[in-house]
């Protein structure tokens, strides 16, 4: 698995802060955290649900003040990606949490790309910035964050939408996806995670997006599977991170399978994977082992990996 050539549709960078990093970065900007070192920290990561992993998330990001964290944050990903054969990599970033704390939009996108641009020259790994709405906010926040984000239209590829699921429908921001749309991003949004398989059909209903974030809720309801094969949906799915949060205690009835058969193009994921124990090959590793799946099963989910990608066609050349 190390070496196939695939892409990571779904990581949130954020998500991506090894405990080693966050206590180097809580020393070096003068933040304090709850957790003595990394040891504690890896203890602590024991998650009840979402909204109790989103806390302990958000007390991580805390320590990412300078324009230099991001870049680090950045390379740092990218290049354990690359080790793992992902050729293209489309990281979701929450500029919200950051700016509440007073960091430009500037030294945040600013950070990310400089660190994209140094992976793409170093590790020759293709990275690609989309940045995420929290729903637990209002759509109006989430409208200002596109407003924000416009100077960096041409860096950044597409929008997402995270945060609790539960309560924050996708009908909550569909302005925002139309908005996004009219700027000519690439759509995706968290639905299905803890949310129920309404919440995908409305993300594709009210929301329009082209890519579904997890989707795991969907594989409930035969109608909305066989609408997702034959509209070819993608959906990012993220094994470790369904374990880990108790959206499911087993992945020997893990969908992906089900997906797979009914046609629909399901891609393997690892979402926050300093959280959750575990990069791509790893999720790959878990799913395969838990369900037995083929070679030619593995190669279909590489394969959706990159026709669901943001990337332009002329880019996946020799890929597909
Ligand atoms: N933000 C970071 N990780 C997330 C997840 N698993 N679900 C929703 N929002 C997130
Ligand atoms: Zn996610």
């Amino acid at each position: 698995m190390t070496a196939r050539p695939k892409a990571e549709l779904h990581v949130h960078l954020e998500g991506t802060l090894e405990p080693e990093d966050m206590v180097r970065f809580a020393a070096r900007n003068g933040v304090e955290l709850p957790w003595q070192g990394p040891e504690e920290l890896r203890a602590a990561y024991s998650f009840t649900g979402l909204e109790n992993f989103l806390s302990v998330y958000f007390q991580g990001c805390q320590v990412l003040c300078i324009r230099e964290d991001f870049r680090e944050l950045t390379v740092a990903y990218l290049q354990r990606a690359a080790g793992q054969g992902v050729r293209r990599a489309e990281m979701l970033f929450g500029p919200q949490a950051f700016l509440d704390r007073g960091i430009a939009i500037g030294d945040q996108i600013g950070g990310i790309v400089d660190g994209i641009d140094e992976a793409r020259e170093t590790h020759g790994i293709d990275g690609a910035l989309l940045v995420s709405a929290h729903r637990h906010r209002s759509e109006d926040d989430a409208l200002e964050l596109l407003e924000l984000v416009r100077p960096w239209r041409d860096r950044v590829v597409g929008v997402g939408l995270g945060g609790a699921e539960r309560g924050n429908p996708p009908s909550k921001f569909a302005r925002y996806f139309d908005a996004a749309r009219a700027d000519g991003y690439r759509t995706t949004c968290h639905a299905g995670e803890e949310g129920p398989a309404a919440y995908v059909a409305a993300a594709l209903d009210e929301c329009h997006v082209e890519r579904i974030d997890h989707g795991y809720a969907a594989a409930t309801n035969p109608d909305l599977v066989a609408r997702l094969a034959d509209d070819q949906v993608t959906l990012t799915m993220c094994p470790l991170s369904n374990l880990r949060l108790h959206v499911t205690d087993d992945l020997t009835t893990y969908p992906v399978k089900r997906l797979l058969d009914a046609g629909v193009p399901v891609t393997v994921n690892s979402d926050d994977p300093a959280y959750f124990g575990g990069y791509v090959n790893e999720n790959y590793a878990a799913v395969t082992d838990a369900l037995g799946l083929t070679e030619a099963e593995v190669k279909t989910l590489v394969r959706n990996s990159f026709s669901g990608s943001f990337a332009h066609p002329d880019e996946l050349r020799g890929a597909l």
